[in-house]
C-alpha cells in the first residue's frame, strides 16, 4: 500500500506500571521501535515517538493489595523506575507520559462517551461473580477454584495454568473469592460491549485483503485467525474501583477496561505533548498523510490491530495504523522470563551493574531478536557479540583509523591522492551501505539491518588489514593519507548510519571526527570530513567483557532459581492408599508423536496426533509453552490411553500425555529412557 506521508505517529506499547522493565520488553518493543524512530528522524522524516505507563488494570490492584499499599502508590513507584530506566538506555521517546493523568481520563472518557452517543455499543445484563464480604464485584483474576478440565486447584477465573484451557468463571468449581476467601455469589451487573461481530466484513477487507502484504506474516496470521474464528461483541466496561469511570449516569462503580483505555493512551499522550509546545495533536492522529505504526509484542496483537482500530474506525475520525509491527518473545537462559519468578535481566539493574555500556546490550539484543520466532538470550552470547563483534570489528576499526591518525598525521585528516582498485571497492561499498541498510530497516527487518551495518565495519577492517598503513608509513606517507582519509570517511559514516542503532557509541565517534551528524542523506559519501580537518584524540568505544563478569550474572540467575525452589511448597503429600487392580486399570502406553499442531486460542495446549500402536488418536496436552509443534513430531511420550475422552476447546482429547512437575512448577515430558515400539504398555 502506497500512500504519501508527511509524518511519523510511533508508538511503543504502554508497559503496566506494575513492575520493571526486562529484557524481553526491550528486545520485542522498545529497542525496534527507538531504532525505527531514530532512523526515521536521521532521514529529515517528521517523527512522533510516545509511550507511557499502562497504569490500570486488575494486575496493577492485585499487586498494591500484596504489599498493603493504594494502586496509586504501586504506579507511582514503578511508573518512575520505568521512565528513568528508558531515559537512561536511551530511548528516544517523544513524550513518556501515564495512563492516571487527567488529560488521559478525560480522552478516555470523552472516547467512550462519543461512541455511546453514535449508538455504537451494545448494554448487556449478565450475572457476574459478587464477593458479599468484600461487597464488589470480583474481576476474572480475583476468582479461584477447581479447574472444570483438569482438576487443578488452583485454576483462575479466565485460565487454568495447568492445562492452559480459556475459562469463564461461572465454569470454576468451588469458585472462591481471592479477597475473602468466601464463596462468591452471582448477581445482575450492566455493561457495554463493543459489538466486534459487526466490523468483521470492514475487519476482513482491511487486514485480510489490505495487509497482506505488508505486515509481518505472525502478525497477519494471528490476526486472520482471529477474524476466521467468528468475533464476538467485547466488554468494555469493568467493575472495579481502579481506571477510568464510566462517563454515563447510572454507572457508578464502573470503569473503563483497561484494554480499552490503554491504547487510548498514546492519544492522550499525544495531546500532553502538543499543549506544552503549543501545537495541534490533531494532524498526528487524523491527517491522512499520517503514518500511524504500532510497536508491541505479540501478546499484544489483537489489541492493537482489532480492538483498537475498531474504535478508531467507529470514532469516524482518526486514522488506522499502517503496520503494526509485533515481536515474538525472548527467552532469558532457556527459560520464560517470569517477573514474578524473577527471571529476568531488569533494565534499571543492568544500568547500574554495567554503567555506559547500554549500546552493547542495544546491540545484543537487535542482534539477537525475536523478529520471527521466540528467541534465547544468554549471558554467554552477550559476552561473545560484544568481544567478537564491537570489541573484534567495530570498535577496533574505528580505534585504529583515529589512533594512526594521530600517530603518522599529527591529528589531521590526510588529502587523499591517487585512488586504487582497493580503494575503489571500498568506496563503493561505502555508497551502497546507506540504501543496504536502509531496505531492512524499511521493512521492519532490524537484526538483518544490524548485520548489514557490521559488514561496513568488517569492510574497513579489512581494508585496514589488507592495505597494511603501517608497512607502508616509512616509503609512502602520501598513499598512507589515502587509506586513512579512507578510512577516517569510513568512521564517520559508522557514526551516521550506526546512531538508530548505537547513539551512545555513535555521540562519541562524532565527538572524536569533531562532526556533526548530517543525517542519513549524508551517509555514502566520503567527503564527510574534509583534508587538514583536526580530529580528537581516540576514546574507547567498547571494552571486553571477561568470564568473571559472565558468571556473575549466571550465578545471580542460579541463585534466582534457587530461591524460588526453596520457596515452593514441600513435596505434595503422599496420596490414598490403592490396590494393585486399581493401578492396573490404568493403561498406560509409549507412543510417538506424529503431528503437532497449536490449538487457537489457547496458550498452552497443543493438538498432538500420537501412534500409540493401537490406533492414532488425537491428544490435547498443555505443553505448547514447553516445545514449539515442530520440534514434537517423532518424540516418544507415555500415554494414559484408557482416559474418558475429554472435550476442551472444542476438540476431544483422546487420552493424556503424562508429564512430570518440577519443582519450580515447570513440566517436563516422560519419556523412556531408550526408543521403545509403540504401544508397548507400563507396568
Ligand atoms: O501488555 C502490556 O504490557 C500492556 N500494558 C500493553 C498496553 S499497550 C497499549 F495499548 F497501551
Ligand atoms: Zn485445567
Amino acid at each position: 500500500m502506497h500512500k504519501e506521508v508527511s509524518r511519523y505517529t510511533l508508538t511503543a506499547a504502554l508497559p503496566y506500571a506494575n513492575g520493571p522493565v526486562h529484557i524481553g520488553h526491550l528486545a520485542g518493543v522498545y529497542v525496534p521501535a527507538d531504532i525505527y524512530a531514530r532512523y526515521l528522524r536521521s532521514k529529515g522524516k517528521e517523527v512522533l515517538f510516545v509511550c507511557g505507563s499502562d497504569e490500570h488494570g486488575v494486575p496493577i490492584t492485585i499487586r498494591a493489595r500484596k504489599e498493603g499499599v493504594s494502586p496509586q502508590e504501586i504506579v507511582d513507584k514503578y511508573h518512575k523506575i520505568i521512565k528513568n530506566a528508558f531515559a537512561d538506555f536511551g530511548i528516544s521517546f517523544d513524550i513518556y507520559s501515564r495512563t492516571s493523568s487527567p488529560v488521559h481520563a478525560d480522552t478516555a472518557a470523552a472516547f467512550f462517551k462519543t461512541l455511546y452517543d453514535k449508538g455504537e455499543f451494545i448494554e448487556m445484563e449478565t450475572e457476574q461473580y459478587y464477593d458479599e464480604q468484600a461487597g464488589q464485584f470480583l474481576a476474572d483474576r480475583y476468582i479461584t477454584g477447581t479447574c472444570p478440565v483438569c482438576g487443578h486447584e488452583g485454576a483462575y477465573g479466565d485460565q487454568c495454568e495447568a492445562c492452559g484451557s480459556s475459562l469463564s468463571p461461572t465454569e470454576l468449581k468451588n469458585p472462591k473469592s481471592a479477597l475473602s476467601g468466601s464463596a462468591p455469589v452471582l448477581r445482575k451487573t450492566k455493561h457495554w460491549y463493543l459489538p466486534l461481530d459487526r466490523y468483521e466484513p470492514w475487519l476482513r477487507q482491511w487486514i485480510v485483503e489490505g495487509h497482506k502484504d505488508d505486515w509481518k506474516a505472525n502478525v497477519y496470521g494471528q490476526c486472520k485467525s482471529w477474524i476466521d474464528q467468528g468475533l464476538q461483541p467485547r466488554a468494555v466496561t469493568r467493575d472495579l474501583d481502579w481506571g477510568v469511570p464510566v462517563p454515563l449516569p447510572g454507572a457508578e462503580g464502573k470503569v473503563l477496561y483497561v484494554w480499552f483505555d490503554a491504547p487510548i493512551g498514546y492519544i492522550s499522550a499525544t495531546k500532553e505533548w502538543a499543549a506544552a509546545r503549543q501545537t495541534a495533536w490533531q494532524p498526528w492522529w487524523q491527517d491522512e498523510k499520517t503514518s500511524l505504526i504500532h510497536f508491541i509484542g505479540k501478546d499484544n496483537i489483537v489489541f492493537h490491530c482489532i480492538i483498537f482500530p475498531s474504535m478508531l474506525k467507529q470514532h469516524d475520525d482518526f486514522i488506522l495504523p499502517d503496520n503494526v509491527p509485533a515481536n515474538e518473545f525472548l527467552n532469558l537462559e532457556g527459560d520464560k522470563i517470569s517477573t514474578s519468578r524473577n527471571w529476568a535481566v531488569w533494565l534499571h539493574e543492568y544500568l547500574e551493574e554495567f554503567p555506559g555500556k547500554q549500546d552493547v546490550l542495544r546491540y545484543v539484543l537487535c542482534a539477537n531478536a525475536p523478529e520471527t520466532k521466540d528467541n534465547d538470550f544468554t549471558w554467554k552470547d552477550f559476552q561473545a557479540r560484544n568481544n567478537n563483534e564491537l570489541v573484534a570489528i567495530l570498535g577496533n576499526f574505528v580505534n585504529r583509523a583515529v589512533v594512526l591518525t594521530h600517530k603518522y598525521f599529527d591529528g589531521r585528516v590526510p588529502q587523499r591522492s591517487a585512488l586504487y582498485d582497493i580503494d575503489e571497492e571500498l568506496i563503493g561499498e561505502l555508497a551502497k551501505a546507506p540504501d543496504y541498510i536502509a531496505e531492512s530497516l524499511d521493512k521492519f527487518r532490524f537484526r538483518e539491518a544490524l548485520a548489514r551495518y557490521l559488514e561496513l565495519a568488517r569492510a574497513g577492517n579489512k581494508y585496514l588489514a589488507d592495505t597494511e598503513p603501517w608497512k607502508l608509513i616509512k616509503d609512502d606517507k602520501e598513499r598512507v593519507g589515502t587509506i586513512l582519509n579512507l578510512a577516517l570517511q569510513v568512521v564517520a559514516n559508522l557514526a551516521i548510519l550506526g546512531e538508530p542503532f548505537l547513539p551512545f557509541t555513535a555521540r562519541k565517534i562524532f565527538a572524536m571526527l569533531k562532526l556533526e551528524n548530517q543525517g542519513w542523506q549524508a551517509g555514502g559519501s566520503i567527503d564527510l570530513l574534509a583534508g587538514d580537518q583536526e580530529i580528537n584524540k581516540a576514546e574507547l568505544l567498547f571494552e571486553k567483557i571477561e568470564d568473571s563478569v559472565v558468571e556473575k550474572q549466571l550465578e545471580k540467575l542460579q541463585n534466582t532459581k534457587m530461591e524460588n525452589q526453596a520457596q515452593q511448597a514441600a513435596p505434595a503429600a503422599q496420596k490414598a492408599e490403592i490396590s494393585y487392580d486399581d493401578f492396573a486399570k490404568l493403561d498406560m502406553r509409549i507412543g510417538t508423536i506424529v503431528a503437532a499442531e497449536a490449538v487457537p486460542k489457547s496458550k498452552k495446549l497443543l493438538k498432538l496426533t500420537i501412534d500409540t500402536g493401537i490406533d492414532q488418536r488425537t491428544v490435547l496436552s498443555g505443553i505448547a509453552q514447553l516445545f514449539s509443534p515442530e520440534e514434537l513430531p517423532g518424540k516418544q511420550v507415555t500415554v494414559l490411553v484408557n482416559l474418558a475422552p475429554r472435550k476442551m476447546m472444542g476438540m476431544v482429547s483422546q487420552g493424556m500425555v503424562l508429564m512430570v512437575e518440577d519443582a519450580d512448577g515447570s513440566l517436563r515430558m516422560l519419556v523412556p529412557e531408550q526408543p521403545v515400539q509403540n504401544g508397548s504398555t507400563i507396568s
